[in-house]
């Protein structure tokens, strides 16, 4: 496992909403680039939170580098790597529009498909909502970094989606609809009005009485259109479509799937490493999120209130000190009653993925009792997943790079 980091060149973070991938997949880059690495965190979160965590107002479709400064400053500098050179670590945010504009441009037969499409309003304004092209924008975005940049490690962050396995899913079902009788029959239906312009079904005004009753009858010509359009480059997508596809079986990329102790979560985590199991993607970890901990037994809870009563110097009220003595051990009673809750549902998961034959590591992760936004409490989370699974912990002064022979 210490191969994490090393072997693979893209982790990708997937999970229920709010358990914690953003920030999983941030801590993961920054130690990353500790270890001396050049990294990339692509996020499709629309959330600004990796942003400020980075100490970037905003992070944009293109990728911006961050300071290193943040980082001398957490007191994690960026060490040398296997390259000999520092680590570095830059973030990057989807743009699901722009992302989809570049493939048109690309796939697009001719500037007047080219043309049609990119204008065509159903498109302008749906292209972003339409189901699935967040998933799928998102891999595409890997693809073509994968591609064109030197980086050594990709975290991709995926979008909170109700359901985890749209991720999985989006390039199979554009695909499928792009392939689909549906999607056959519209662009017949397309070329047949289009025999006679699509202007024909305008002014047929009996039409689009009818078809105002369903949806707005300009926004259907639209659709129409884009179909139309889209099919045409349907033989270059699908291919591009299946390399984007393959990425996700390739041996140096690793799926980290994230839960929290909720079992809901648990159980919707379960799922989907089932599904990439059984699709072939290659599962990297489990890890579960915001454990709670006690390093109570069950002894010190039982007599917590009368120890902290005895060890109070004999001053003040003391009945208000009685209160707060109650207090608190019915707090730590009910912490430790929680701790136990997510200690159970650990070893269940354990014992599930024992009876499927999974040999990945469960990763248990702390609770933290903040928030967690800036390099200093990324890099500490990171360190966490780090030792459990074994990767190194970089140390704490900067290490000197080496200078090159004959210099
Ligand atoms: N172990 C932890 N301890 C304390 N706070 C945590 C922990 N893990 C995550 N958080 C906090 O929980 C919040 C949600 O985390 P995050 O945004 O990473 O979740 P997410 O899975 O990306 O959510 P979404 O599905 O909405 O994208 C953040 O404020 C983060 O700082
Ligand atoms: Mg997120």
């Amino acid at each position: 496992m210490s191969s994490l980091i090393a072997d693979k060149k893209t982790l990708i973070v997937v999970g229920p909403g709010g358990v914690g991938k953003t920030t999983t997949s941030a801590a993961l880059a920054v130690h990353a680039a500790r270890m001396g690495l050049k990294v990339l965190v692509l996020t499709v979160d629309p959330a600004r939170r990796l942003a400020s965590s980075l100490g970037l107002k905003e992070l944009g479709n293109q990728e911006v580098e961050i300071d290193p400064r943040l980082f001398e400053e957490a007191g994690t500098p960026l060490q040398v790597g296997p390259r000999g050179t520092r680590g570095r670590l830059f973030g990057m945010m989807l743009d699901v529009k722009s992302t989809f504009d570049g493939l048109v441009e690309r796939y697009a037969p001719n500037d007047e498909v080219r043309r049609k499409i990119l204008t065509n309003p159903f498109y302008v304004q749906g292209s972003s909502a339409l189901a699935g092209s967040q998933e799928y924008m998102a891999m595409e975005k890997l693809y073509e970094i994968r591609e064109q940049r030197d980086y050594d490690l990709i975290v991709l962050d995926t979008p909170p989606t109700s359901n985890a396995l749209d991720f999985l899913r989006a390039a199979d079902r554009l695909e499928d609809f792009l392939g689909s009788q549906t999607a056959k029959v519209l662009v017949q239906g397309a070329k047949a009005a289009g025999r006679f312009g699509l202007g024909f079904l305008k002014v047929n005004t009996f039409i689009m009485r009818g078809l105002n009753k369903f949806v707005g009858a300009d926004m259907f010509l639209n659709v129409l259109e884009f179909i139309q359009s889209f099919h045409e480059m349907y033989a270059g997508f699908k291919q591009r479509a299946a390399r984007v596809k393959e990425i996700l079986k390739s041996p140096d990329v690793g799926f980290l799937v994230v839960s929290s102790t909720d079992s809901a979560a648990i159980d919707e985590s379960v799922f989907f490493h089932e599904q990439l199991r059984r699709s072939g993607m290659p599962f990297s970890a489990m890890l579960v999120n915001r454990v709670r901990e006690t390093r109570l037994s069950d002894a010190d809870i039982a007599g917590l209130g009368d120890h902290l009563l005895a060890v109070s110097p004999p001053i003040g009220d003391r009945h208000a000190l009685e209160r707060v003595a109650a207090v608190a051990e019915e707090a730590a009673r009910d912490w430790h009653v929680l701790a136990k809750v997510d200690a159970l549902r650990l070893s269940e998961l354990r014992t599930r993925f024992a009876n499927l034959g999974e040999t990945a590591p469960i990763v248990p992760i702390p609770l933290f009792q903040r928030d967690i936004h800036d390099i200093g409490a990324l890099a500490r989370y990171a360190e966490v997943v780090a030792s459990a699974l074994g990767l190194g912990v970089p140390p704490t002064e900067p290490t000197a790079v080496p200078t090159p022979p004959g210099e």
